[in-house]
């Protein structure tokens, strides 16, 4: 166990119920509740994270507001983070108590078709974002309490704004004990989402020109990752200017503003172009067939 982990956990607290401060969201868009909560044992192939960073990704603000994820309340939000396993429920065999982790949505079963598979996607059957899903895949039920035994809900296979966590195995990596437990929180979603866009989506090439819509967390580090890999131009876009300054320092060549452009989208682009063909609504199959046959761009259907 490296010193940061045995300084942080202590095995008093395996097999127990550990209560501990975590922000508890009770309703959409009201402020998160910091109280102490309880939290369960890890059961079987689940662990226990000891979480000593988190930060805020904008998934959170969504659901926070409603806007994406089930509403599900109370609900511990939070996924990107780093920490310490402080307890290793049954079948755990890669991850050991003290072992420095970051929590990870997108799980990994390592055994389902998709895990396996190196070309199409790595969207585990088991473990992938489920919007719907708000209790531990084990037994549909919540390692989260109030302090009056009334259960909160999990969000995003992770749940990081708590001092402890319970997660399945999937959904944890172990990492270097050398590496920044701060910096490394990062890896859990923003900065990976955006270097995975560049390297594995898109697997830019060295000297391409690229445009980055949304200079927040995910969109530097997409220019990050353009920049390592050598694009010749980028351009950032965003709706805040004070984001070039911060665009700048990262990687982009030019930025632009939309706000700055008072020009309606049907006066820059040009949409009559697009227009090859015109139809009644009657001759769809037709339409459809010029589509297939790659004689139209669009086909207006009039109605
Ligand atoms: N794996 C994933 O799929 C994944 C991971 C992380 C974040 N996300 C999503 O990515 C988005 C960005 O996340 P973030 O944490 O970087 O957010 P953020 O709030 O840090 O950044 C968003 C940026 O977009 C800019 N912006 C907003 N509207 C714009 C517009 N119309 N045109 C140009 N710029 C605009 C904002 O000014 C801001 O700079 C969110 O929707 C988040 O939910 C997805
Ligand atoms: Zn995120
Ligand atoms: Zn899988």
């Amino acid at each position: 166990m490296g010193s940061l982990g045995s300084n942080i956990i202590s095995s008093e607290t395996v097999g127990k119920v550990i209560t501990c401060k975590a922000a508890v969201a009770y309703a959409a868009g009201q402020p998160l509740v910091v109280e102490e909560i309880r939290v369960d044992p890890p059961q079987k192939m689940e662990v226990r994270i000891r979480v000593l960073f988190t930060s805020i990704c904008h998934t959170d603000l969504s659901a926070w507001k409603g806007e994406s994820e089930a509403q599900a309340f109370p609900r511990i939000l939070g996924h990107e983070a780093s920490g310490v396993v402080e307890s290793v429920g049954e079948g755990v065999s890669d991850l050991e108590i003290g072992d420095h982790v970051v929590p990870i949505f997108n799980g990994e079963c390592e055994k389902c078709i998709y895990c396996k598979s190196k070309k199409t996607t790595n969207l585990c059957e088991k473990f992938r974002v489920n919007p719907m899903k708000s209790t531990m895949a084990n037994d549909g039920k919540c390692r989260f309490s109030t302090k009056e035994g009334k259960p909160i809900f999990h969000f995003l296979n992770t749940s990081t704004f708590t001092q402890y966590t319970v997660l399945d195995s999937a959904c944890v990596v172990k990492i270097d004990r050398e590496a920044s437990m701060k910096n490394m929180t990062l890896l859990s979603c923003g900065v990976s989402t955006g270097l995975g866009a560049v390297w594995n989506t898109a697997d830019l090439e060295e000297g391409s020109t690229v445009v980055v819509f949304g200079l927040g967390a995910v969109g530097l580090a997409v220019v990050e990752g353009a920049r390592v890999r050598g694009a010749s131009r980028i351009i950032g876009v965003d709706i805040n200017s004070d984001k070039r300054i911060k665009g700048q320092a990262i990687g982009i060549t030019d930025f632009i503003n939309p706000k700055d452009f008072d020009m309606p989208v049907h006066r820059v682009v040009k949409l009559d172009e697009f227009i090859t063909h015109e139809m009644p609504f009657s001759k769809i199959n037709d339409a459809m067939q010029l589509l297939l046959e790659g004689k139209s761009l669009r086909c207006l259907l009039h109605l």
